[in-house]
């Protein structure tokens, strides 16, 4: 058995572990992370891809953002497409701020080079990964084993940044934490193409078929969703059958055209809004997906990650430097504000755009009606902008 002692274990190397392990050694201060899963699989899981302005700012000020800079794509609006007909969401115009477009796992890529190069101790492929005694005045403990060695991690926080389906959550006792949630009764279908963007920007669309996004990752490389059934099995997707619906969906003004190429990843997402209350018990602090999900509508999941780990590691900065913890305190409330507000939006963007099961012909009306009142209101265009865009980290 080996143990290690450090000031903070931190569960997951996503981005919400990635960024605070980087936020944290800035600061001296000293931590260790587990990944139950290998470098690889890390760098190449595909999530979503829009930054926003306060998440580009950040991963700049750590020293993260050097590709970033190069190969993401600045986008100053998106467009909100409905009856065949798009209508541009103008965000520098309406917040001066604007959007980065650069996927999830290239941010992981680049935050996980720049931890090792400043020899982070990151433990990939850790196995039967256990936390114990961070409940009150207790010795925060994490297990695990690695290359089929017991390691046993003494700290003095845990960080649980392993995502929805983690162990840190289950591990708080039960009746501790409240559970929020709502399941959508649809998922996305996405796809990654070798195909040239069908245009500058992202593109949501209500269709009455159903809701599609046009999105992408390079200036080759385009990624688009289809709103689907939650457990639709991909196998009976066949790329023709994709493109055909995408074609279907996505139709624009006269002249417009969807570029088609190779698919070269699909799969299926549930949906899901999902919140937990408080994101501390004791010694253990949930930040990112271990504590909150949001439907990918608006893409807020990292830029709320973020924004959870930025409150966190001020707040242990601020205990470890003058011994006050009014700041870790007052974490679980401080990042639930941003939190609620951002379910808020995403819930908003998810209820306009899809088409539900149980809806009738007065919903079909409202929903055209909000989506023509949002793109013609500047008032309506400004709070969507606004809440895209996102809000000061604070
Ligand atoms: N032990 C160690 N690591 C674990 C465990 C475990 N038992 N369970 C999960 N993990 C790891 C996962 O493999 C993953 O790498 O924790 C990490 C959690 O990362 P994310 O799921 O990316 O969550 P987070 O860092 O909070 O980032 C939120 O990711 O899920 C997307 O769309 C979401 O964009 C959002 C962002
Ligand atoms: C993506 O590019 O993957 C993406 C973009 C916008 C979203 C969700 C996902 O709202």
């Amino acid at each position: 058995m080996k143990t290690l002692r450090t000031q903070v274990g931190i569960v997951g190397a996503g981005p919400a572990g990635l960024v605070l392990s980087q936020l944290l050694h800035l600061q001296g201060i000293e931590s260790v992370m587990l990944e139950a899963r290998s470098r690889q699989y890390c760098e190449e899981r595909i999530r979503a891809g829009v930054l926003e302005h306060g998440t580009v700012d950040l991963l700049n000020q750590i020293g993260a953002g050097r590709r970033m800079q190069r190969e993401g794509m600045v986008h100053e609006g998106v467009e909100l497409r409905f009856n065949g007909q798009g209508h541009r969401i103008d965000f520098r115009e309406l917040t001066g701020k604007t959007i980065t477009v650069y996927g999830q796992h290239e941010v992981v890529k680049d935050l996980i080079n720049l931890r090792l190069s400043e020899q982070a101790q990151i433990f990939f492929e850790a196995e039967q990964v256990r936390i114990s005694e961070f409940e009150n005045a207790g010795n925060p403990t994490i297990r695990f084993l690695h290359h089929n060695e017991d390691y046993e991690v003494h700290c003095d926080f845990i960080a649980g940044c392993d995502g929805f389906h983690g162990v840190c959550r289950p591990s708080v006792p039960a009746g501790t934490l409240t559970l929020y949630e709502r399941i959508y009764p649809f998922g996305w279908l996405g796809i990654l193409a070798e195909a040239a963007p069908s245009a500058e920007e992202l593109i949501y669309c209500y269709h009455e078929r159903g809701f599609a996004l046009h999105s992408m990752r390079s200036p080759s490389i385009t990624r688009l969703y289809l709103q689907c059934n939650p457990n639709e099995d991909i196998a009976s997707w066949p790329d023709e059958k994709i493109w055909a619906e995408l074609q279907k969906r996505l139709e624009g003004p006269q002249g417009w055209l969807l570029n088609e190429g190779a698919v070269i990843q699909k799969g299926v997402t549930g949906m899901r809004s999902f919140v937990v209350e408080p994101m501390r018990c004791g010694k253990l602090i949930l930040a990112g997906d271990a504590a909150h999900i949001v439907p990918p509508t608006g893409a807020k999941g990292l830029n709320l990650a973020v924004a959870d780990v930025y409150v966190l590691a001020r707040a242990l900065e601020s205990h470890y430097k003058t011994g006050n913890g009014a700041l870790l305190d007052a974490y679980s409330e401080t990042c639930l504000r941003r939190v609620w507000k951002v379910q808020r939006f995403s819930w908003w963007m998810t209820s306009m755009l899809h088409r539900f099961k149980d809806e009738n012909r007065f919903d079909a009306k409202r929903q055209i009606a909000e989506l023509d009142y949002v793109t013609s209101s500047r008032a309506a265009s400004q709070t969507l902008a606004e809440n895209y865009v996102g809000f000061p980290l604070s």
